[in-house]
């Protein structure tokens, strides 16, 4: 049996938080152990323009999203590990893929609706101020990420899920322009599992929102933020609902079903909240400790990083460059 292809990118634009690693890092990393798929991830460094104008942090950010991924347990023997910027050909499927998709389609998607939005309650007389022509063409960008090597499985969350349908009607333009059959549409996966985790003041977790958990925050600094979680102000004894409760929502995340049921148990008997911050602390730190270690470990020795990544490409670029010659012939280049 052909085995599907499930590709995902992560964008270096600041330091990995819990957010990005339940959200994103466990589930892809769970679908690469399925027999099932071929596992592409990588470092969407060229979208990172995008957000990002510092050289200097865009490094770090880079190496620590690739950190991330390996003391998560990725294994670059499995799994298409790159950096997008290693693989020229996505610039070049870039272009092409822009010359036959309306504007009109990119005008719909949402983040350029949403600068556009904000532009207009503020009153600006240009609706596109602030607008660079990569927020404009991002969805682009991630439609060549993805076509370029054939997947058929993109794992997104909700917000995501446009600039997928975004990718398949390019693809399937493409392939009606022609008369060909070379480009895969691809689909999104999404995982009901991957709830949107909430952040420190219960609005989504995120960089922008300045409410994240970093990742690999050492012990202390981890007790002390999830000491700062919000929580309802009921008394330690009182009964407390399981759902919606963050920190409940958190300790699932990490704990195991037996102990996921004796915390649920506390919730019913009583528990302060003081108490049931400590308990998910530990257990939070008990899981993290031992990749923070190996992310230490690897920033410390960028080369292994390095590495990795040089081989990834050398792997993807062969197959970017067999997609990129047949279509090349096809359209007449
Ligand atoms: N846009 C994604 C994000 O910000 C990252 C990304 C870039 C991506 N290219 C992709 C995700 C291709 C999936 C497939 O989270």
């Amino acid at each position: 049996m052909h085995k599907k292809i499930v590709l995902t990118g992560i964008t270096p634009s600041g330091t990995p938080h819990i957010g990005n690693y339940i959200g994103a890092i466990k589930p892809a990393l769970e679908m690469a152990k399925n027999p099932d798929f071929d596992a592409y991830f990588f470092i969407a460094d060229y979208h990172s323009l995008i957000k990002l104008w510092d050289g200097q942090l865009r490094q770090q950010y880079i190496y620590e999203i690739a950190a991330t991924w390996l003391a998560a347990g990725l294994d670059p023997k499995k799994v298409m590990f790159y950096r997008q910027s290693d693989i020229p050909e996505i610039m070049e499927l870039n272009w092409i893929l822009t010359s036959v998709t309306a504007k009109g389609l990119l005008n719909r998607a949402h983040a350029y609706k949403a600068a556009v939005d904000a532009n207009i309650a503020e009153g600006e007389k240009d609706e596109d101020a602030g607008v660079t022509m990569g927020l404009f063409n991002y969805p682009m960008l991630m439609a060549a990420d993805i076509i370029m090597l054939s997947a058929d499985l993109v794992p997104v969350g909700k917000d995501q899920i446009q600039h997928i349908e975004i990718a398949r009607d390019i693809a399937n333009r493409l392939n009606h322009i022609y008369g060909c059959n070379l480009l895969k549409a691809p689909e999104a996966l999404v995982d009901k599992s991957t709830q949107t985790i909430l952040g420190l003041d219960g609005r989504k977790m995120s960089k922008s929102y300045n409410n994240t958990i970093p990742l690999f925050a050492p012990s202390k600094l981890l007790k002390k933020l999830v000491m700062k979680i919000v929580t309802n102000s009921q008394l330690p004894e009182e009964p407390k609902e399981v759902k919606d409760c963050m920190v409940f929502a958190l300790y699932k995340h990490f704990a195991d079903e037996t102990e996921v049921s004796i915390l649920a148990e506390r919730y019913q008997t009583g528990i302060g909240w003081g108490e049931a911050k400590q308990i998910l602390f530990e257990k939070m730190d008990v899981v993290l400790t031992p990749m923070r270690e190996r992310y230490e470990y690897l920033l410390e020795n960028k080369q292994i990083i390095d590495e990795y990544l040089a081989e990834g490409a050398a792997k993807v670029r062969i197959e970017a460059q067999q997609l990129l010659v047949k279509l090349k012939q096809q359209i007449g280049l």
